[in-house]
């Protein structure tokens, strides 16, 4: 397939654009959609099929600021027919569930059910009707000259060679990319490992909960969500050494049974459609950038999945980065680009700490010092308005103006240099 250079401008073979993306999940397609929206070219290489990354489930609960940022890019139609907006969640442990009411307690903030699937599905819709260039299923990508101003990713596609040269590449291929590994040695990074996964299903069945249900039980954390009024979405705490063919269908309903179990409340089953274990790790590195190479997403950080941040975070960076973008090409105004990394990064460690304290705080250890101060914890989550609101003002996501590092200057009172981008 030809590469388009420009809308309707289709050329054999383009070797130059303005952004080139690598990786097109949720942050690399929203950047695309965000900078064509603002006249700036891009080109968006993925290395998996469209079918592949159209199905791939993964979160499914966006922040306000994310449906925000999704309407100002215009791809927000389906979501707000189809999105299930939420005001709440319930915390259980010792038999009773409490109810956390997050938009009394967070300024009125809601937040919305709707897929990662839905989101990449909508911006792959947007993009091929734009006619715009995104190449799925492109392999060997390396990339050179990033201390340069005239940086060059190359690819093989449909068993041809190409080049791009741009002016920035944006490094969106997630964790397991090349884009990090290409600048590792000017990074500093900071991980955790956690002994424990996630065991999700996705069953063709009502969610029998209207709001959230975050489980702490004995045998393990458990997690009733949806994707919409005729799917459920549920997860189990399990090891990370576990396989998914140990776990039948019914071994994994009757584990949800009695980790979910409540008097006059019931589970109701239905048919699995999809299984998967997912490992839970915390990542950051810094900075997210080095000279022409700017990284988002979870190609930068990585949350355990217990706060539902991880696409919320992914999606924030772009926001950030494409703002950044618009103003070097529109005024050549450096700052948004030499700043980026520590605005995203104020919100990622927010995110870092929530989820680390939520992951912390509901699954067990089989610690018994731990399981005290779990419990401890989460009465005084239900007990204390102070408590259930720093709750609620995370999880449906902190302003800006909140989060200490996200403006550069007023974080380091100036006194941080600038990151240098190369001219
Ligand atoms: P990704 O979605 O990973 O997208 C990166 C893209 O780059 C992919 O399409 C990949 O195929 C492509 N790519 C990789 N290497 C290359 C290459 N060399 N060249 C070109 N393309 C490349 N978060 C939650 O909040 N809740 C959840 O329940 C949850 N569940 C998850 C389950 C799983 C299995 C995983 C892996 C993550 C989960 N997350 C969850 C996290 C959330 O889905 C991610 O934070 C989000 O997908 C990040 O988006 P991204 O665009 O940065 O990265
Ligand atoms: C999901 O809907 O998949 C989901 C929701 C909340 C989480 C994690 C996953 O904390």
């Amino acid at each position: 397939m030809p590469l388009r250079a420009r809308r309707g401008a289709v050329s054999a073979a383009a070797t130059r654009t303005q952004v080139a993306i690598v990786g097109a999940g949720p942050a690399g397609l929203l950047l695309a959609r965000l900078l064509d929206e603002a006249g700036i070219e891009s080109v968006v290489l993925e290395s998996r099929s469209r079918d592949y990354v159209e199905r791939r489930i993964r979160a499914g609960l966006l922040e306000q600021g994310t449906v925000g940022l999704l309407e100002s890019a215009g791809v927000a139609g389906r979501l707000h027919s189809e999105g299930i907006v939420h005001h709440g969640l319930q915390l259980q442990f010792e038999g009773e569930r409490h109810r956390i009411p997050l938009s009394e307690l967070a300024d009125g903030a809601t937040i919305t059910i709707y897929g990662q699937t839905e989101v990449v599905k909508d911006l792959i819709a947007r993009r091929l009707s734009d006619e715009l260039p995104l190449l799925f299923e492109v392999d060997a990508v390396e990339l050179d000259g990033i201390d340069t101003a005239k940086p060059r990713v190359r690819f093989r596609h449909a068993g041809e060679q190409h080049a791009i040269e741009c002016d920035v590449i944006a490094g969106c291929d997630g964790f397991h990319g090349v884009c990090r590994p290409a600048i590792e040695r000017n990074l500093a990074s900071f991980s955790r490992e956690y002994p424990l996964a996630w065991l999700g299903i996705l069953a063709a069945v009502a969610p029998s909960s209207d709001e959230l249900v975050y489980a702490r039980h004995e045998r393990g954390f458990a997690l009733l969500t949806l994707r919409s009024p005729q799917l459920s979405r549920l997860y189990l705490q399990c090891a990370p050494d576990e396989q998914i063919e140990q776990w039948s269908d019914d071994r994994i309903w009757e584990e949800l049974q009695l980790r979910v179990a409540l008097d006059g409340w019931t589970l109701t089953e239905g048919p699995v459609l999809e299984k998967g274990i997912t490992g839970m790790r915390s990542f950051v590195c810094e900075p997210m950038q080095h000279g022409r190479l700017f990284l988002a997403g979870d190609a930068a950080h990585i949350v355990p999945p217990t706060g539902a941040k991880g696409l919320n975070l992914a999606l924030a960076d772009v926001g950030v980065l494409a703002g950044a973008l618009i103003d070097w090409y529109r005024s050549g105004d450096d700052s948004g680009l030499s700043g980026y990394s520590q605005r995203c990064l104020g919100r990622v460690w927010r995110a870092e700490q929530f989820s680390y304290w939520m992951t912390s705080m509901l699954h067990t250890y089989g610690d018994a010092f731990e399981e005290r101060l779990q419990m401890s914890q989460l009465r005084h989550v239900v007990s204390s308005q102070a408590a259930a609101r720093t709750l609620a003002e995370n999880y449906v996501g902190l302003a800006a103006e909140r989060l200490g590092g996200d403006d550069p200057d007023a974080a380091t009172g100036g006194r941080v240099g600038r990151i240098a981008v190369p001219r």
